[in-house]
């Protein structure tokens, strides 16, 4: 070997050590993005449902009509969702309505409030982990919902008084008033064993 090869060959020997450490971290983190991308999908179809079936019958019936729709159709459709997609599913608020958050999904809430403080969009905050419960390893995630125009008609600063009484009376314990657009109203969560 003449010298002038031998640099050149020390780099390449660096360059796969390199590549070699790099393939082995793509190796472990590929179920999480997999299963990540799979949440991501989930979670837009979750939304996109329940806002089709709630501007349908807002619409149609206007928002006192559409109370009863949020209240019996949201949770069917998270649960239908769940079926299919094997992940458990569900939506949650630091101003809850129908479901406080649990205490791991209160402390990313609170962090998606600071992120939001910061200039971060709702449209793109989003937080996840791996864990293990019970030995068992799970993947966890969060999306920030935002408040549309939409929304404010019963999560708004200026709810009608009926309507108001009609949610009170569904829900006595409601926090989900006094939201502006804009601000994030609460959160998807989503949870399921890792696979892989
Ligand atoms: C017609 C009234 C109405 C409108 C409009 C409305 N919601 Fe709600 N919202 C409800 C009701 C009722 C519930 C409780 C549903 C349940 O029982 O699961 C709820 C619950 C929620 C929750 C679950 C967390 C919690 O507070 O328990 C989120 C998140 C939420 N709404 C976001 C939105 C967003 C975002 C929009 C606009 C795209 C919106 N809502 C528009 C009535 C409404």
């Amino acid at each position: 070997m003449t010298l002038s090869q031998q640099p050149t060959r020390r780099l390449l020997v660096a360059t796969l050590a390199l590549s070699g450490v790099a393939a082995l971290s793509a190796q472990a983190a590929e179920p999480v993005d997999q299963q990540l991308q799979e949440y991501r999908q989930a979670a837009q179809t979750f939304g996109k449902t329940l806002k089709g079936e709630l501007q349908a019958a807002m619409k149609q019936g206007g928002p006192m009509a559409a109370v009863s729709v949020c209240h019996e159709r949201a949770p069917e459709i998270a649960a239908q969702l769940s079926e299919e997609t094997g992940f458990t599913l569900r939506r949650t608020s630091l101003k809850p309505r129908a479901t406080p958050p649990t205490n791991w999904e209160l402390a990313v809430l609170k962090d998606f409030e600071a992120r939001r403080a910061d200039g971060e969009s709702p449209k793109t905050i989003e937080w996840h982990e791996v864990t293990t419960v019970e030995g068992e390893k799970r993947l966890r995630y969060m999306k920030a919902i935002g408040t549309q125009e939409v929304c404010l008609t019963c999560h708004g600063t200026n709810v009608d008084p009926d309507l108001k009484a009609k949610i009170d009376k569904l829900y006595p314990e409601d926090q989900a008033t006094g939201f502006e657009k804009g601000d994030i109203r609460g959160g998807f969560s989503i949870t399921a064993p890792l696979d892989g």
